[in-house]
């Protein structure tokens, strides 16, 4: 069987350590930032955490956070927000020494939830 992306990744502790990188660069970004001012952001890391493992292949993770577009669908988000979110994920991917096969995978698999993100 072909290995996962949760395992080429390298499983829970790598997903851990690029969410924790990832919401840091987030937050000093002016053009994400605002949107975060409200949030509980120890949650949402956690969740994120979740959903990635379950989106990477993960087969013992079971996101149970909130529904996606309930969450979104009122904060605007515009798709050059969106670009940027996923502009964080692959400078802390490289960061990480991922290899542009599996940076290109990461990315294609975020980009297929634009459509639950993305409502302006
Ligand atoms: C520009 C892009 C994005 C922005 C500005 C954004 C913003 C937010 C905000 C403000 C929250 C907290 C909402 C609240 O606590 O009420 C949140 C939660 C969350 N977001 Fe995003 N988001 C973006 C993209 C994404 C993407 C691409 C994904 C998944 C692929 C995602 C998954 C989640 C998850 C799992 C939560 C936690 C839900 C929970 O608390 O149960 N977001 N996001």
């Amino acid at each position: 069987m072909d290995q996962s992306m949760f395992e080429l990744f390298g499983g829970d502790g790598q997903i851990s350590d690029l969410i924790d990188q990832f919401y840091y660069k987030v937050l000093f970004d002016q053009s994400l930032r605002s949107m975060f001012l409200k949030a509980d952001m120890t949650r949402v890391r956690l969740q994120q955490k979740t959903f990635f493992a379950q989106m990477f292949g993960c087969v013992h993770t079971k996101y149970t956070g909130k529904d996606l577009v309930e969450v979104h669908k009122n904060l605007s988000i515009t798709d050059q927000q969106f670009d940027r979110f996923l502009y964080h994920l692959k400078c802390i991917l490289a960061d990480m020494n991922k290899p542009q096969e599996l940076i290109d995978s990461v990315l294609k698999r975020v980009d297929s939830h634009r459509h639950v993100i993305v409502f302006k």
